[in-house]
């Protein structure tokens, strides 16, 4: 099979451009609305929005892309660039500093292009401002000099697309949320999808796995793919170093054993987050920004990152009075769910 190509991508250098260089994720990154796998409705908009744009010869609207990371953002931007036929460049919210910096990287596009603005949500709030004629009008209005020298230049640029992406949505103010044409979020993959995507990259890379053995690295993925691909490279070590390099249900169980990665797919800071509710805190109610003092994390990571996985699989549940764990939450940490009787 042919090296899958990014017709739309460009990677330049520019101290500015953040390029995707990361070898193996690049390998088994899909290439086109028919490689990804899943996130149905997502893909349904994107393609609508492409063809007629397409059609029209008009550049594409302006796309946020939200969710936890590793669910295929980055990947949905490229795919947009091929189907435009369009330059994809990337940067990143905090690697934009200044208002001068933005007007570089906007004046400097084609017609049509797509700028990706991954962690948009880290865009300095004096850069944002900025944006809204972008996206708008085209046009960017800079100062120049301080003081009595002051004054105002208009610059022109090319209408571009941007597609932003975020996994803090909430974070992004309503002036610039609002000027996406689409908003759309990305979910936790389920089993099934999971189980399509490592078998895909299990294919890209020549390796010889069954059906239970794809499942069972799926099961313990989080619903991410980025984490089902990280499983597939140990797990066909494992497979190489003690069977045939099959990788079955026995050799993919052992090898994940070996990782500590839990039969849930639970990671690290999800048992943290329950074990503190459940120990420190009694089960809850508990408020979120005292999980976040009891676990270490930015109470922002918590909802957007770790929350939603834990309660959309039921081992939390959210109520007006705070975060309640459930049976299953106990059980995941190891403890006996609590006597609600007593
Ligand atoms: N829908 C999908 N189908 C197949 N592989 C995917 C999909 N989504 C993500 N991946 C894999 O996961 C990796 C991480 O995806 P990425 O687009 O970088 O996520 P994000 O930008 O949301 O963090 C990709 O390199 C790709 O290998
Ligand atoms: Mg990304």
């Amino acid at each position: 099979m042919s090296e899958p190509t990014h017709t739309g991508a460009d990677f330049y250098s520019n101290a500015l451009e953040t390029s995707l260089n990361n070898q193996t994720e690049s390998i088994l990154r899909p290439h086109s609305f028919e490689e990804f796998v899943g996130q149905e409705k997502t893909i349904e908009r994107l393609r609508i929005m492409s063809g007629a744009a397409r059609k029209r010869g008009e550049p594409l609207n302006h796309v946020l892309l939200s969710g936890p990371p590793g669910l295929g953002k980055t990947s949905l931007s490229f795919i947009l660039g091929t189907e435009m036929g369009t330059n994809v460049r990337v940067t990143s919210g905090p690697v934009i500093e200044k208002a001068s910096d933005l007007a570089g990287m906007l004046t400097n596009l084609q017609e049509g292009d797509i700028l990706f603005i991954d962690e948009i949500h880290r865009l300095p709030k004096t850069v944002e401002e900025y944006l809204y004629s972008a996206m708008e009008d085209y046009r960017i209005d800079i100062m120049i000099d301080q003081g009595p020298n002051a004054r105002s230049v208009r610059l022109n640029i090319p209408k571009f697309t941007l597609v932003g992406a975020t996994t803090r949505s909430g974070l992004l103010t309503a002036p610039l949320r609002s000027r996406f044409t689409l908003q759309t979020r990305l979910d936790y993959y389920s089993s099934e999808h999971l189980l399509s995507i490592v078998k895909r990259s299990c294919d890209l890379l020549n390796i010889e796995v069954d059906t239970p053995g794809g499942l069972e690295i799926a099961n313990r993925s989080r619903g991410t793919p980025r984490i089902a691909n990280n499983l597939v490279y140990f797990v066909r070590d494992y497979a190489e170093e003690k069977g045939d390099g099959v990788i079955t249900r026995e050799i993919a169980s052992k090898a994940l054993e070996l990782l500590e990665i839990d039969q849930r797919g639970l990671d690290e800071m999800d048992k943290r987050i329950l074990s503190a509710i459940a120990e420190t805190y009694k089960g809850g109610p508990v408020g979120l920004n005292t999980i976040a003092v009891a676990v270490g994390e930015e109470p922002d990571t918590l909802e957007e990152v770790h929350e939603p996985y834990l309660i959309q699989n039921g081992f939390l549940q959210r109520t007006p009075q705070g975060r309640i764990i459930t049976d299953k939450g106990y059980a995941a940490v190891g403890l006996p769910a609590k006597d609600t009787a007593s």
